[in-house]
């Protein structure tokens, strides 16, 4: 028989291409940071300048505010030349989506660098200027020895600069197309896809393979397919980052959802030796009955040598034992009341009994997370009793397209007309809004009332499907956080107003439990943003010696992108039909949300439908693993300070 453990080694676990695992992008943003203050300083010491290569976009931003923290520490930029690696063309360099305009704002305005030492490439030349152009800007950093160390993010076609798919390794500055994937990510900046400019100036790969030492940074379990690829794929130009596996001097610094589809992290079992924690046994059985379409209870320890995992029986006893332990493990994570039974003895069950009734909160990012992502667990809290609050972190109102505003404007107009309500404020306020509208382009912030009355339908909204899930008034609050205040995709850092909101509610209603949005993965970082207020909300409270905060559980809930991989969950809530129904009518309140939402990303499915295929999914993956049949189930795992 074959071993597949050792043809696996041979053949596809090898990673080509260095890289760094940080636990958190926190931690790898400081170790880069560290790399480019060591680089300005030694070069300072010797007189000479420090040539830079650098990204915009998400991931290089937390490096801009460390760098920048940094030089209020003392580090001086005075020395450092800087090369962006590229610009959307044509782009204006005021324009809210401009590469100029990021790097100033991010970083060149809250430093000492002089600005004859910034190049970024130009997105207002003509067609004709262009050539010479790129020519130039290869020259000048050639002139200047070549760039010292280069920053690079990566997109999710695997390009580098705005190196897509099919760019050679020779190329270099040059006006390229860019993919369509590439457009789509960006369209959250430019509010529709329409809007993102088809063309961009790219440093070429040859341009980045010329920089002495390269650090390409990804966070975040989006990046984690094609930083597989990157580092387990041959080297192609199907796949741009794959190029950086020949340089002398290039490192992947990765988070550990970046790093989730390694081969080492996701099937560590099928590359080498295992320590084998109780985490990480759930996931190999499971991973082995899903892979073989097998109940666990079925495996065999055949099975599991031919997978790798015979030391795990070894250590186990056998088979017959361990598929018992993990279809035990499964079970108890089943539960119907999210909030713990009443009268129940000594079974084990995913939260506690008492008390009861418990105070419960959830905390929603934006206005329609809590039923989105846990509304059949958000309505039975509520059916058994509990007394349930809800709080809405931000107000969502970037997502409401501007036809709805003028809708909303309209019927007000019409209904004051119809009941002989004066309507002359209403009427000029709608003539500045629309008027507002046709002026507006894809770079101009809303105007402060166009705002509010965004945040406000999405507020109504909220307020309808909460009613309709039986939360009264009374326990719902609006905390509005400060930080996504700002008009635009990108949001302000998180401020002590933020946490301190969420900790006022939290000491206000002094949950037994509290249902958070613990994902990673929301295009925008909100959810992200949330999460952290959340912690640090939770933790001062921690600090503060309030005792009963240690009653207090806390469970975490994914967005409406991913749900939890099986070793994650902790408890899981089956849906019934009715219940599902019940849980889409209450998503459907969101109706700014409907017929394309705003911002709807590569998933062109409506919210109601991506998160019901996700319930079934999950409630499917336990019936194959081996456990009841259930039309849909929402999970979540615990998070313990
Ligand atoms: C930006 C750039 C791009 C980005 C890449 C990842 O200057 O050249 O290659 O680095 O698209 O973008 P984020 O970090 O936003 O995911």
């Amino acid at each position: 028989m074959i071993n597949l453990k050792e043809e696996l080694n041979q053949n596809t676990t090898v990673e080509k291409i260095q890289n760094k695992l940080f636990a958190s992008a926190k931690e790898g943003t400081l170790f880069v940071a560290n790399q480019i203050k060591t680089l300005i300083e030694e070069k300072a010491s010797k007189g000479e300048q420090a040539i830079l290569g650098l990204a915009t976009g998400a991931s290089p931003i937390s490096l801009y505010k460390e760098l920048v923290k940094m030089h209020k520490k003392g580090l001086s930029f005075s020395n450092v030349v800087t090369f962006n690696l590229d610009e959307y063309y044509p782009m204006d360099p005021k324009a809210v989506q401009s590469y100029h305009r990021f790097m100033e704002e991010h970083l060149f305005d809250k430093i000492d660098i002089l600005k004859e030492n910034i190049n970024i490439p130009k997105g207002t030349l003509t067609m004709d200027e262009i050539p010479e152009y790129c020519k130039r800007y290869e020259e000048k950093i050639d002139e200047l020895g070549g760039i010292d160390l280069q920053i690079l993010g990566i997109g999710r076609t695997g390009h580098i600069g705005f190196n897509e798919p099919g760019s050679t390794f020779r190329s270099f500055t040059r006006l390229v197309t860019l993919d369509k994937k590439t457009r789509r990510d960006a369209s959250k900046d430019f509010k529709s896809i329409e809007r993102v400019p088809r063309k961009a100036i790219t440093m070429g790969v040859g341009t980045i393979f010329k920089a002495k030492s390269i650090y390409l940074m990804a966070w975040g379990e989006k990046k984690a397919q094609i930083i597989s690829k990157a580092v387990e794929s041959d080297v192609s130009h199907l796949i741009p980052a794959t190029f950086l596996q020949n340089h002398p001097n290039a490192t992947l610094i990765i988070d550990e959802p970046a790093a989730s589809d390694l081969k080492r992290i996701k099937t560590p079992w099928l590359v080498g030796d295992c320590e084998w924690t109780e985490k990480l046994t759930i996931k190999a059985v499971c991973w082995l009955s899903e892979h073989l379409s097998k109940a666990v209870l079925k495996l065999t320890d055949e099975d599991y040598n031919e997978y790798g995992m015979g030391d795990l029986i070894a250590q186990m006893g056998s088979a017959y034992e361990l598929n018992l332990d993990i279809f035990r493990h499964l079970r108890d994570t089943i539960t119907g009341w999210p909030g713990g039974k009443p009268d129940t003895g000594g079974q084990r069950r995913p939260e506690r009994t008492h008390p009861f009734p418990k105070r419960s909160l959830v905390l929603s990012p934006h206005s329609d997370d809590d039923v989105i992502s846990m509304g059949g667990t958000f309505i039975r809290l509520i059916d058994q009793g509990h007394e349930v609050s809800v709080g809405y972190m931000t107000n969502g109102g970037m997502a409401v397209h501007d036809e709805d505003v003028i809708n909303r404007l309209s019927f007000m107009r019409h209904f004051m007309r119809e009941f002989n309500i004066k309507e002359e404020k209403v009427e000029d306020f709608s003539v500045k809004i629309k008027s507002f509208f046709q002026s507006k382009d894809s770079s101009t912030i809303d105007l402060t009332e166009v705002l509010e009355i965004k945040s406000l339908i999405r507020k109504r909204e909220a307020q309808s499907a909460y009613r309709f899930c039986g939360v009264d008034d009374d326990n719902a609050y609006f905390l509005d956080l400060p930080f996504y205040k700002t008009g635009k995709a990108q949001k302000k850092s998180i401020s002590d107003e933020d946490v301190k909101r969420v900790k006022d509610l939290i000491l206000e209603i002094k949950p037994h439990q509290i249902f958070v949005a613990g994902d990673q993965s929301d295009p925008h970082g909100t959810h992200q943003k949330c999460f952290e207020i959340f912690k640090t909300a939770f933790q001062e409270i921690i600090d503060e010696g309030q005792k009963w905060i240690k009653d207090c559980w806390v469970w975490q809930y994914r967005g409406a992108w991913l749900e939890w991989p099986i070793d994650q969950i902790e408890m899981v809530v089956p849906l019934s039909p009715d219940e599902v129904a019940k849980k889409r009518s209450a998503i459907l309140k969101h109706v700014s949300q409907k017929n394309g939402g705003v911002y709807p990303g590569d998933d062109l499915r409506e919210f109601w439908e991506r998160v019901e295929d996700r319930n079934r999914n999950t409630a499917e993956l336990y019936n194959k693993l081996g456990l009841p049949e259930y039309q849909a189930a929402e999970a979540f795992k615990r998070l313990i300070f």
